[in-house]
């Protein structure tokens, strides 16, 4: 019963093979072993099946049946190893030098374990073996979440060795299909769990079980929260930068959230935490730095305004954090574009560069470690949070008064219902 195919482990680099790459691009991402190419090549070869959000959400009415879960595994097994053999691939492709970046590497290490353990399952037909693949699945899907900071260190780092346009393609095609593979993989586990707890609950109250379909755990489809309170996730993001900035500048701004505040609306919630904490570290940041270069007594607050429109929810940040100069504005959605970078006054985006609170770019990143990495200093923040705020058909813009402030506009399309077609 137990999926696994022995003879394929022997490719894994945890098991050391010996198996030589074809090119010494590969060799330089391989640091500790080297892998075998053959079998990366065959499924890179293959092509993508894109799958659409209604699709991904045809699960919505419960209980799930075993039938439903092995034909969402099936998708899941056959596509997530072709996308992973892609970007690994991808990675042969940058300058050498890009390669042998620790960060770098280490995360193409990730891609080439992911993909890896997935191949090597044989094809799913029963709940037992479904289950393996779910946990599997699982715990590659979060290594893979963890590696923006990886990745934007090791771009801060090799910047001067690749033209900005090649840089920022490589990195836009590697969120983009990593927001895929998120969605595809956590979807599927989630359905896993979804179909567990069914299982049991019917098991223990058979005669519940029916009626469940009214229940409070209907808010969740997969990944997606139907009922999203964007004022309460604000809350929460905006009181863990507040602790981050806190802990970091000895100081932080308060903040307020008005607006719509009892609506909702239907989206992946990790991604939405994820693209307004960017938002409220800069903000904060920005507030702490500008009261430190004027002089003033106190903080102005962060206000947070959420408005709701037909299929969307609008999130306006306004800050009083100085803004930012007509020169700058045009590369702060650059990756790897800091202003706290104090390294590079000659980098190839005219970055002043300037050190926070005195402290080496070192000691900011190791201190500020949060969600999505440190609170700022590698420039991936506003990139990356237009990146999955359009991702699913929203927008992220962003009006300065300089020597003023900013005031930040983030729209998100409500998934359910509005971006069903979407293919990822
Ligand atoms: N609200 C803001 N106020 C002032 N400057 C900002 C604000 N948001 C972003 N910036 C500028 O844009 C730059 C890039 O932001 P980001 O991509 O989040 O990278 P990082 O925060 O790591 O520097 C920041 O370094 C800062 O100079
Ligand atoms: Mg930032």
């Amino acid at each position: 019963m137990l999926a696994r195919i022995a003879s394929l482990r022997s490719s894994s680099p945890s098991h050391g093979t010996a198996k030589l790459c074809r090119s010494c691009l590969c060799r330089h991402l391989s640091t500790k072993t080297h892998y075998d190419e053959t079998v990366v090549y065959k499924y890179a070869s293959q092509k993508i099946k894109p799958v659409s959000i209604g699709q991904l959400l045809k699960y919505r009415r419960l209980p799930l049946s075993a039938e439903n879960i092995l034909d969402s595994v099936s998708y899941s097994q056959a596509e997530l190893p072709v996308r992973l053999a892609k970007r690994v691939i991808s990675f042969h492709r940058l300058p050498f030098i890009v390669g042998t970046n620790p960060h770098i590497s280490q995360v193409y290490n990730r891609y080439y374990e992911a993909f890896d353990r997935l191949h090597a399952f044989a094809p799913i037909n029963d709940l037992h073996s479904e289950w393996e693949f779910s946990r599997t699945l699982e715990h590659q899907t979060q290594l893979l979440i963890d590696v923006i900071p990886e990745i934007a260190q090791g771009f801060l780092e090799c910047k001067q060795y690749m033209p900005r346009e090649e840089r920022t393609a490589f990195i836009n095609d590697l969120i983009r299909s990593r927001i895929g593979l998120r969605v595809i993989g956590e979807q599927h586990v989630a359905l896993s769990f979804q179909f567990r707890d069914e299982q049991k609950a019917a098991e223990q109250r058979p005669d519940q079980h029916a009626a469940k379909s009214s229940s409070t755990d209907d808010v969740w489809v997969g990944t997606i929260h139907t009922k999203l309170m964007p004022a309460r996730m604000m809350e929460q993001c905006a009181q863990l930068v507040q602790n981050m900035c806190e802990m970091h500048y000895g100081t932080a701004p308060g903040y307020y959230v008005d607006g719509d505040i009892n609506e909702t609306v239907s989206y992946v919630p990790s991604h939405f935490e994820y693209i307004t904490c960017e938002l409220l570290k800069n903000a904060f940041r920005a507030t702490v730095d500008f009261s430190n270069k004027s002089g003033r007594s106190s903080h102005p607050p962060i206000q947070i305004t959420i408005t709701k429109g037909e299929g969307y929810v609008g999130v306006r940040i306004r800050d009083q954090g100085g803004g930012i100069s007509k020169q700058n504005m045009r590369n702060v959605f650059e990756y790897s574009w800091s202003s706290v970078q104090e390294t590079d006054s000659a980098d190839d985006n005219g970055s002043t560069g300037q050190s926070m609170a005195g402290m080496s770019l070192q000691t900011n990143l190791a201190l500020q470690q949060g969600l999505g990495g440190p609170i700022a200093g590698l420039g991936f923040g506003l990139p990356m949070a237009r990146l999955y705020a359009e991702y699913f058909g929203g927008s992220l813009d962003i009006v300065s008064m300089e020597g003023y402030g900013c005031d930040v506009f983030l729209r998100l399309r409500s998934i359910e219902g509005s971006v069903e077609d979407k293919q990822i």
